[in-house]
């Protein structure tokens, strides 16, 4: 039996198509009431008593669930505190597929702070894991790309040199499988796109793809940085990803190629995924 944490997010919904289609046994662990079908259980990442109660029977977790966007203290309550309770409550043999980020490795923001110890106590408790950090995921209903394809208007913050490597949805779905599939364990991948494209790159391809023609207004780094640094100070326990945007000129690119020879990943490029959103 497979325990799916995150099971109603961008990802967990397209992975629980994915499993049922290949009739996998499948319990989904929910907080809200969903039309899902699958095995079901309620319960809060950071409850333990709910999530000693989901991962009875089970053989084979995939930990999705997540706060991407929260104030610090959320971000560690369920990050971080949440992760803990998963990891204490199943048996340390237990297959334990943890979706990271990229950011656990390359940034210094509360969300990246949160993922790295959150695979930190997956690593220290656990015998047979698998991290995975995707880069920023994009497909139909994504947080980001679906809002730069409706928008008119597109700001760029700072020249829009600085590179990203997205990876399409289905293409961590399929890394998910694969590591599910294969005998990999205690290794840790980069799932990212083929390519490391810059912002700028990316709204091309987007424009070209969609035959849309955006109003580029460029920002100056500088001013959204001084910005941020007062919002931060005003707001302590703001939901708004202040780090993240302060990190947004950072190149966040990542080396694929273990994940390419142990898993076969073999992501599509992001001409390929903007096209795909378009069908
Ligand atoms: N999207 C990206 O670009 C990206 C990139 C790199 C890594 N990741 C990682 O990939 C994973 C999935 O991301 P996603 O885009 O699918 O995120 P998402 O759409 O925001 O989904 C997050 C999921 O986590 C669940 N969740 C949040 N707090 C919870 C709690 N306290 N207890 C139980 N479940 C909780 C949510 O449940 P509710 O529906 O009840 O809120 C939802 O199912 C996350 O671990 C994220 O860090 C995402």
């Amino acid at each position: 039996m497979i325990l799916i944490t995150g099971a109603s997010g961008f990802v967990g919904s397209e992975l629980v198509k994915e499993l049922v289609k290949r009739k996998k046994r499948v319990r989904c662990l929910l907080r809200k009431k969903k039309d899902i079908n699958t095995e079901v259980v309620y319960g809060d990442l950071r409850d333990k008593k709910s999530i000693e109660d989901a991962v009875k029977g089970v053989d084979t977790v995939i930990h999705l669930g997540a706060l991407i966007l929260g104030s610090k203290e959320e971000l560690i309550d369920v990050n971080i505190k949440g992760t803990k309770n998963l990891v204490n409550s199943v048996d340390k043999n237990t297959k334990f597929i943890f979706i990271s980020s990229i950011y656990a490795g390359i940034e210094n923001s509360a969300y990246g702070y949160t993922k790295r110890k959150g695979e930190e106590a997956v690593k220290a408790k656990l015998n047979n894991w698998v991290i995975l950090r995707p880069s920023l995921i994009y497909g139909k209903n994504d947080f980001f790309i679906t809002r730069i394809i409706r928008a008119r208007v597109m700001p760029v913050i700072g020249n829009g040199r600085y590179k990203n490597q997205p990876v399409y949805i289905k293409d961590v779905v399929n890394a998910i499988i694969k590591v599910l599939e294969k005998d990999v364990k205690n290794k840790t991948y980069n799932i990212a796109g083929p390519h490391a494209l810059s912002y700028n790159k990316m709204l091309d391809i987007i424009s070209e793809e969609f035959k849309i023609r955006f109003l580029r207004i460029h920002i100056p780094f500088t001013l959204i940085n001084f910005i941020t640094k007062i919002y931060k100070t005003m707001f302590r326990n703001t939901k708004l990803p202040l780090e993240q945007i302060q990190n947004i000129t950072n190149d966040k690119t990542a080396d694929i190629n273990m994940a390419a020879k142990d898993i076969g990943y073999s992501p599509i490029s992001f001409r390929q995924g903007i096209r795909l959103m378009g069908e």
